[in-house]
C-alpha cells in the first residue's frame, strides 16, 4: 500500500496490445528514426486535444514536450531554469524527496511553503522577493499563445459516453468551428480558449471554491486563524529581506501530494499573480487529475495562464509507471530552451510506446480505461473509508475523493509505532513525516498520519490490505 502506484494488475493489456499493432501497422518509416526531441507529433496532438477536453489544458501540439515521467521533465525544466539564472525555488513543505533532489543536482535551492486546509499558501513567495525566470537575455515569456483556435471544447470525462462525447465534440468542432472555442463542459476551472482571461479566472475561483468546500475540515491539516484571501493578498511584493530570491514553484494544485487538499481559489489565484508580477514561472504537476470521485475535477491551473505555468502530465498514475510517458506544455517562450536541452542531453522516450499511447487516446481506449479505472478506486476509497468508521474510528481519512492515496490521521505520537506495525505484517505504508520537507516549519509537522496507496494492491489482495491497514490502527 505504498503510495506512487496505480493496480499494475489492471493494466489493459488486450486493449494496448491492440492498439500497438495498429500504431506499428500505420507508423511511416520515418517514425523508427531519431525523430522531434519534442516527441512524436502524433501523440502530441492526441494530448492536445486531450488535455483540452479532460483537464482544460492551453495546449498547442508544438508547445508539448514528450518526457519519459514527471522525473525526466523536471530534470529539464531544473537545468533551463538554472541556465536562465534561477538558483532558487519555491516547493511545498509535503511532498516526494526525489523531486526535490532533482531540482537540488540541478543546482537549485528548495524552499518549502506552508501548508494548511487551503492548500499550499503562496503567500511567502512575496517574502522571499523576484528573480524572473526569463533568463538575463531578457526573453520575453508573455508570448502568445499561437494557432490555439483548433483546441476543442472540454467535455469532461466523467459518466457513460465520455468518449463518443470526445469523438462527438471532434466532429462539431469540424463543422462549426466556433464549438471547440467555448470548451470546458465538464472541467471546472476552465471555459475555453478564446475566453477573456478574467471571465475564466472568475469561472475558475467559482468552480474551484466549490470544490474547497468539499475539502473543508478534512484535511487533516491544523485550522487557520487568518482567512486565505488575507494570507495571500500581499501587494507588491519584491523586497526579499536578505532572503534568496524565487524563480519558480513547484506545485500540486488540483490534489496537493500527499495531502490530499485542493489549492484554494484565492491561492490559485495569487500563486497566478505572482508569477506575472515577478516573472516567475509555476511548475503544475498535474500527477493524479483525472481521478476525482465526487466531482468533476477542476481544471488544471495551467488554464488560468499558459505563459506563467509549465503544466507536466504523466501516465504513471493512469496507466502504469514503467511506460515512463510524460509530457510538459511549455509556455511558448521557453518551448524552444526545453528542446534544445532535451535534444542535447538525451533522446529517451521510445517512438513506438509514443505511437501506442497516441492510438489509445484517438480511439477512446485510454477514455474506457480511466472510467473503469474511476470506478475501482472509488470504491476502494469508500471501502477504506467504511473500514476505518468500523474498525478504527480514532483515525480518519482526510483530504479530498481523489487521486489514489489518502492520509490517514492518527492519534498524536502513534505514527512510528504504527508504521512498524505495518512493517511486521509485511503491509507497506508510509508514515507522513517522510514526506516532509527538512525545512518545512510548524504547524503542519506535529501531524502523525499514514500514507495509505489503496490504488496500488492487485483486486485479489485489496480485502486482505485492508484487513491488515485496519489490524494495525489504533
Ligand atoms: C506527486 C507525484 N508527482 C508525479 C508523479 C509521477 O512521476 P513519474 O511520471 O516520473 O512516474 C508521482 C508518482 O508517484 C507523484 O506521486
Amino acid at each position: 500500500m505504498h503510495p506512487g502506484a496505480p493496480d499494475l494488475s489492471s493494466f489493459p493489456r488486450a486493449e494496448w496490445l491492440k492498439a500497438s499493432r495498429r500504431a506499428l501497422a500505420a507508423a511511416p518509416n520515418e517514425a523508427l528514426g531519431y525523430g522531434d526531441p519534442r516527441g512524436r507529433h502524433e501523440l502530441r496532438s492526441a494530448l492536445a486535444d486531450y488535455l483540452a477536453r479532460a483537464r482544460g489544458v492551453h495546449a498547442h501540439p508544438d508547445r508539448i514536450v514528450i518526457c519519459a515521467g514527471f522525473v525526466h521533465g523536471l530534470m529539464l525544466l531544473g537545468d533551463v531554469l538554472r541556465r536562465r539564472g534561477v538558483h532558487d525555488i519555491a516547493v511545498e513543505s509535503y511532498g516526494l524527496d526525489i523531486h526535490w533532489n532533482i531540482l537540488t543536482r540541478a543546482g537549485l535551492h528548495t524552499h518549502p511553503l506552508p501548508l494548511d486546509e487551503l492548500g499550499t499558501n503562496p503567500g511567502e513567495l512575496d517574502a522571499w522577493g523576484a528573480r524572473g525566470a526569463r533568463g538575463a537575455d531578457g526573453v520575453d515569456g508573455v508570448d502568445r499563445v499561437e494557432g490555439i483556435d483548433g483546441v476543442d471544447g472540454a467535455h469532461g470525462m466523467d459518466g457513460a459516453g465520455g468518449a463518443d462525447r470526445a469523438r462527438g465534440a471532434r466532429g462539431a468542432h469540424a463543422a462549426n468551428s466556433t464549438h471547440g472555442v467555448h470548451g470546458a463542459q465538464g472541467v471546472h476551472g476552465n471555459q475555453g480558449v478564446h475566453g477573456a482571461r478574467a471571465g475564466r479566472e472568475g469561472r475558475a475561483s467559482r468552480a474551484v471554491r466549490e470544490d474547497q468546500a468539499g475539502a473543508a475540515g478534512t484535511t487533516g491539516l491544523p485550522g487557520r486563524a487568518e482567512r486565505a484571501d488575507k494570507a495571500v493578498g500581499a501587494e507588491g511584493g519584491g523586497s526579499s529581506g536578505g532572503r534568496a530570491a524565487v524563480g519558480a514553484a513547484l506545485l500540486t494544485p488540483a490534489h496537493q501530494f500527499p495531502m490530499g487538499v485542493p489549492l484554494h481559489p484565492d491561492r490559485r489565484a495569487a500563486v497566478v499573480d505572482w508569477a506575472r508580477r515577478t516573472d516567475g514561472l509555476i511548475l503544475e504537476d498535474d500527477y493524479d487529475g483525472e481521478f476525482r470521485y465526487d466531482r468533476q475535477p477542476v481544471g488544471a491551473l495551467q488554464g488560468l495562464d499558459p505563459d506563467r505555468v509549465v503544466y507536466f502530465g504523466t501516465a504513471s498514475k493512469s496507466l502504469a509507471p514503467g511506460l515512463r510517458l510524460g509530457w510538459m506544455v511549455l509556455p511558448s517562450a521557453l518551448t524552444q530552451e526545453v528542446v534544445e536541452a532535451k535534444g542535447s542531453m538525451d533522446w529517451s522516450c521510445g517512438a513506438l510506446d509514443q505511437l501506442t499511447l497516441a492510438e489509445f487516446l484517438n480511439s477512446g481506449a485510454y477514455d474506457r480505461h480511466l472510467r473503469s479505472a474511476r470506478l475501482r478506486y472509488r470504491r476502494r476509497r469508500d471501502q477504506l473509508v467504511a473500514a476505518l468508521a468500523a474498525r478504527a474510528p480514532s483515525v480518519r481519512a482526510t483530504g479530498i475523493a481523489a487521486g489514489l492515496h489518502a492520509v490517514l490521521q492518527l492519534p498524536p505520537g502513534t505514527e512510528q509505532s504504527v508504521v512498524s506495525a505495518a512493517a511486521w505484517q509485511r503491509l507497506g505504508v508510509a508514515g507522513l513525516s517522510s514526506f516532509r520537507h527538512e525545512l518545512a516549519a510548524d504547524p503542519a509537522a506535529s501531524i502523525d498520519a499514514l500514507v495509505v496507496g489503496y490504488g496500488t494492491p492487485p483486486d485479489h489482495a485489496w480485502t486482505g490490505a485492508l484487513d491488515a491497514l485496519c489490524r494495525v490502527l489504533p
